[in-house]
């Protein structure tokens, strides 16, 4: 037997304490959620916990009748009155009581009200969804965080919205109980649509030319109205493989930029809002994932190191955009927008806010005017896998902040929701409106025509 030399021995060792630490730590991740919630145990009762680990992926969150109403965009007697006729199911109720008590309603239940009542918000008619990304190189700049809470906040308004998890790591993905790597794999992801790889997604059983659009890839999640295309290490993949298909496939310049936007547009028929949550890398497709989108949000830690990193992103972007402009080559590219993460009342953060605006901003606008706060309710929200808006007040140690919290960030997001909506959709209204004025006109004015015509001819008569 041939003698292992001293960089084998030391190779194999650091491989087989990697694969112990990957071994232990997927057994892990599996059972992760009932982990947590033992955890808690001191804090929860029992039932709280056998709720919990029958499927930890599931709304907790329930509001009463009246805010319940509200939500929906309805009266609170209409909504007892559905309930008794049949358009809107029979309430719960809450079993661990003696007096009949409803057990209040989840957001799907109140998204479920709107549906009935036609009470939810749509992007205007006959538009595409606006495609919005969460991007920025740095790492740990609370991409996932944003686009998570961003999402659940418009979904909590009624949109229909769809997630794009870009990153190998599956942060979001996982956060919306889809495990990478392990009920996520590579052909449940973007991969084979930007790989062209229809072999793969035949093998897993799809149908024949299920690779030309990316609608094999979405998945439903435990918020009806927020769907996701998940992510798992194999997207990895494209950055590997993506110029060689591309070489191959001949395609021009063109179609390989603009592969993810035409994809995205192609599935966003029946959302209102695509958000798109980048990687903290460099790579080929992070061009295809800015050009995918219509607008981007970058978040900017109020910290040197990380606004460093935010000033070498946007250079990036602003060095494509000069490189394609000397060549004529004109890909969409998005309205880009910043705004302050990791904000505190710190004497440095608030110089580094200042610092910030002052760099970012030509435009007004360019830096939201509202901040994402550093806050403890987030931090020990996402260490329970529950968002802000998904904790029951009354499960909170403390309330009141958890409630400014909430009105805190809904702040930043309804700020954001409104910047998309005059950039994506204003001008779609404003058209349809005019559209609407010359309809109207011109109706007016075939009738007024044919009531002409008609007293010609009665006069004639006479
Ligand atoms: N407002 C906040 N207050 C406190 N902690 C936060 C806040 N937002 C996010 N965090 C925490 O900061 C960490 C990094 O956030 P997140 O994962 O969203 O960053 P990211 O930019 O997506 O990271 P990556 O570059 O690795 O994808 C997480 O632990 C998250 O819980
Ligand atoms: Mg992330």
């Amino acid at each position: 037997m041939l003698e292992e030399n001293p960089q084998q021995i030391y190779l194999r060792s650091i491989l087989n304490k990697l694969t112990t630490i990957a071994t232990r730590g997927e057994s892990i991740m599996k059972n992760i959620s009932s982990l947590v919630a033992n955890a808690q145990k001191n804090k929860h009762d029992e039932a709280w916990l056998e709720f919990n680990s029958v499927d930890e992926r599931v709304q907790k969150r329930r509001y009463g009748t009246t805010q319940a109403a509200e939500l929906a965009g309805i009266s609170h007697s209409l909504l007892y009155a559905a309930e008794e006729d049949g358009r809107l199911p029979k309430p719960e109720y809450r079993t661990d009581t003696v007096k009949k008590v409803r057990s209040g309603y989840t957001m799907n239940h109140i998204n479920h009200m709107r549906e009935v009542f036609g009470t939810a918000p749509r992007k205007p008619e006959g538009e595409n969804a606006a495609i919005i990304g969460v991007l920025n190189l740095k790492g740990g700049s609370q991409k996932t965080t944003n686009t998570q809470l961003f999402a659940q906040h418009l979904a909590r308004r009624g949109y229909r919205v769809l997630l794009l998890d870009t990153d190998p790591q599956g942060s979001l993905s996982l956060f919306f109980g889809k495990i990478p790597d392990d009920t996520v794999n590579y052909e449940h992801t973007m991969a084979p649509y930007m790989l062209e790889d229809e072999d793969a997604l035949i093998e897993a059983g799809y149908e024949e030319g299920a690779s030309e659009t990316l609608h094999y890839a979405i998945q439903k999640t435990y918020w009806s109205n927020i769907d996701i295309i998940p992510s798992c290490l194999q997207n990895l993949n494209i950055d590997l493989l993506l110029p060689k298909m591309q070489e191959k496939a001949d395609t021009n310049a063109m179609q390989r930029v603009m592969k993810l936007r035409y994809g995205l547009v192609g599935v966003s028929e029946d959302y209102d809002f695509i958000l798109v949550d980048g990687t903290p890398s460099l790579n080929i497709s992070t061009v295809n994932v800015i050009s995918a989108c219509d607008m981007c949000f970058v978040p900017t830690p109020a910290a040197m190191m990380d606004y460093a990193s935010t000033l070498k992103f946007t250079g990036l972007i602003r060095d494509s955009i000069q490189s394609y402009d000397e060549i004529n080559f004109y890909p969409n590219i998005p309205d880009i927008r910043y705004f302050i993460t990791k904000y505190t009342r710190s004497s440095y953060a608030q110089f580094m806010g200042q610092l910030i605006r002052k760099v970012f901003t030509v435009e007004r606008g360019d830096v939201l005017s509202n901040e994402a706060y550093a806050s403890d309710e987030i931090g020990k929200a996402n260490n329970s896998i529950y968002t802000i808006y998904e904790q029951n007040p009354s499960e909170s140690d403390n309330r009141k902040r958890l409630k400014t919290t909430i009105e805190m960030f809904d702040n930043l997001y309804t700020e954001m929701h409104d910047a998309v909506w005059e950039t994506c959709f204003e001008d779609a209204l404003k058209t349809s409106q005019i559209d609407k004025i010359d309809q109207i006109m011109a109706n007016a004015q075939a009738e007024s025509e044919a009531q002409s015509k008609e007293t010609v001819s009665l006069e004639r008569e006479e």
